[in-house]
């Protein structure tokens, strides 16, 4: 148990800064999520706690200890890896006792250790057998519990479940999430899918380009994106962005005028944010299941907000409908209720819920609200 801090944290690989000035404290036993696409500095983060690359400038503490320079046998940290790394040679048992014996643990110590782990983990039947032997998922335990034998500070995790199909996937998250609440560790994971990190985390940080752009609860993160990227990032299918849009008032007050789809009230309590952005080159954003049919709507309801553009697609999920609409060369998406009969060329009226609208600098990127 330990809590993990970057302070103003670069790593330069030739000339170039993947990771530049990370502040950031992972409290103790959080489950702390950074996510971020493809190349954007996640397992590097990973890899300075766990001491397999040094940063550049900055600093790492793991609980009270500078760990810069500190050797990663040092650091007690158990770190799993996305392709698990397993000894092929080496049965279940021996895979999760190495580090221990390697530590000059006695063995019956080590027994009782991995015996714990394998139960945790419900591979206790498997201790026998070769990696080569085993699923996808039993590797992925065998991983894990590697690394839960280790009574570890902190717990480092880079993609561990990207191996896995996706209905393995979503059940292995549940026993990461569980394993969490029984070993009460600081667990630091990393991932590019954002169903993860909002599933799993207790905070996420959001990496792009080397760069936090924001971190907070999931829930926060969903709710009020502090930029376009993060906006784009969290949430499926991403938040539709309305380029060319225009805050106006007259004496109905503030709204939104979307180009090629009509307008939006803005809501008194975003009202005075609204104003600020008058005369801007502004970007509306509202995520697709923030739209309703408006042939759904019962009587007398409001209807200051609504957009309406000829549809595009129509995909029928069962639990909902999916409707892609374009006008001016932008592309909306709306999740509607599956009573709904959106028609292929036909305009289609949709209710804009006005409580869930953000807006955003078209040259910051950075949102009003
Ligand atoms: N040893 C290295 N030498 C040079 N460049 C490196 C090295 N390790 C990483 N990089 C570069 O640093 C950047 C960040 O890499 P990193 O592995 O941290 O990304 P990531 O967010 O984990 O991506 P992914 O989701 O693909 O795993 C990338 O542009 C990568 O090419
Ligand atoms: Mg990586």
């Amino acid at each position: 148990m330990a809590r993990v801090s970057f302070v103003h944290v670069y790593k330069r690989f030739d000339k170039v800064d993947v990771v530049r000035d990370i502040n950031l404290e992972v409290k103790d036993r959080e489950f702390l999520v950074l996510v971020g696409p493809s190349g954007c500095g996640k397992s590097t983060c990973l890899r300075m706690i766990a001491g397999l690359e040094e940063p550049t400038a900055g600093e790492i503490y793991i609980g009270d200890t500078l760990v810069n320079g500190v050797e990663p046998k040092e650091r007690n940290v158990a770190m799993v890896f996305q392709n698990y790394a397993l000894y092929p040679h080496m049965n279940v048992f021996d895979n999760m006792a190495f580090s221990l014996k390697l530590r000059g643990v006695p063995r019956q110590e080590i027994k009782k250790r991995v015996q714990e782990a394998a139960e945790i983990l419900e591979i206790a039947h498997l201790l026998n057998r070769k990696p080569k032997e085993l699923s996808g998922g039993q590797r992925q335990r065998v991983a894990l519990g590697r690394a839960i034998v280790r009574d570890a500070q902190v717990f480092l995790m880079d993609e561990p479940l990207s191996n896995l199909d996706a209905k393995l996937r979503v059940q292995m998250r549940a026993e990461i999430i569980k394993l969490h609440r029984r070993v009460q560790t600081t667990f630091v994971y990393v991932t590019h899918d954002q169903v993860e990190a909002m599933t799993m985390g207790d905070r996420i940080v959001v990496l792009h380009q080397g760069e936090i752009q924001q971190m907070g609860p999931p829930q926060e993160l969903y709710d009020h994106p502090a930029n376009m990227f993060v906006a784009g990032f969290i949430g499926s299918p991403a938040m539709n962005f309305f380029p060319g849009a225009q805050v106006v008032e007259d004496e109905g007050g503030v709204s939104i005028m979307l180009d090629g789809f009509g307008r939006v009230q803005v809501p008194a309590c975003y009202v005075e944010k609204a104003r600020a952005a008058k005369g801007r080159q502004v970007i509306f954003g509202i995520r697709p299941e923030h739209l309703r049919d408006a042939t759904l709507l019962p009587a007398g309801a409001d209807t200051a907000s609504m957009i309406m553009a000829p549809v595009d697609v129509v995909e029928h999920l069962g639990s909902e409908v999916q409707v892609h609409m374009s006008a001016n060369g932008t592309t909306v998406v709306a999740r509607l209720d599956p009573r709904s009969h959106p028609v292929v060329g036909e305009p289609l009226r949709l209710q804009v819920d006005a409580e869930q609208i953000h807006l955003f600098d078209a040259e910051t990127e950075k949102a009003y609200f």
